[in-house]
């Protein structure tokens, strides 16, 4: 759906969380949540925040799993997706410790396996994931899957395209503090998902998102995957459907 401006768009992404969420509860049921990192998703978070805050809506039912985490990354370092979480989302809310789950990226290298394989079995312990939440990287790439992701790539250690780092380097204050890998959910992983929204906004998206959404599928575009999925839906601004 295209909305006139991000910020009614990340409220109609809230709103369908929180519905979720709130019918679950009713059910007396889990709701698993995928989630996203990057600027992207921060208002969607900031609705959930307000709701919890203002509505009374409980993450108490709520289990969540990140998308990715750079590699190496100390949980505290102000990159760490870990802690943009925190700050974005659960410091906020009352979400369970035990159940928030984010790729670990202070993990020896010869570590890095076993984790990887442990968070695809803990996603298929809970059920499997209800709603993926993602953004989009210029590159195509959703999570941290760059150019060349298989459509059955799991969780796994990649390599960073040259582009994603550049996009990072100011966050980073220099190209060369900005990590050549990160550990991702892989496409395959994210198409497992029972339900997927990919948020965009603004004019440096609407090339990628036209491809992502009108390109041949193919794995130089990841997010082209997105195409046979059964439940996924763009939420976008104006500007970043202009191309369409
Ligand atoms: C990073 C994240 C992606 C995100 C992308 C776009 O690479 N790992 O999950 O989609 O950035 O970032 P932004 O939302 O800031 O445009």
């Amino acid at each position: 759906s295209v909305h006139n401006n991000s910020n009614n768009a990340s409220f109609f992404v809230a709103n369908e969380i929180a519905d979720l969420i709130r019918q679950r509860q009713k059910e007396g049921k889990k709701l698993v949540l995928g989630l996203a990192t990057g600027s992207t998703p921060t208002k969607a978070y900031d609705f959930l925040v307000k709701f919890h805050k203002e509505e009374g809506l409980s993450f108490k039912n709520v289990i969540t799993f990140n998308l990715d985490e750079y590699f190496p990354m100390e949980a505290d370092s102000i990159h760490s997706y870990v802690r943009f979480m925190n700050e974005h989302l659960f410091d906020h809310i009352d979400i369970k410790k035990e159940n928030i789950n984010i790729p670990n990226g202070r993990l020896d290298r010869e570590d890095v396996r076993e984790f990887c394989d442990d968070y695809e079995k803990k996603i298929q312990d809970a059920g499997g994931i209800d709603i993926q939440v993602l953004g989009i990287g210029r590159t195509g790439h959703i999570g941290f899957n760059e150019p060349g992701s298989s459509l059955t790539s799991k969780t796994r250690l990649v390599r960073l395209d040259r582009v994603t780092r550049l996009d990072a380097a100011s966050d980073f204050f220099g190209l060369e503090n900005v990590p050549t890998r990160a550990i991702t959910m892989g496409v395959g992983t994210i198409m497992a998902a029972k339900k997927i929204i990919l948020m965009a906004w603004g004019e440096g998206k609407s090339i990628i998102v036209k491809e992502a959404v009108e390109g041949p599928i193919r794995e130089s575009v990841p997010a082209t995957f997105l195409q046979n999925h059964p439940n996924c839906s763009f939420v976008i601004d104006e500007a970043a459907a202009s191309e369409l």
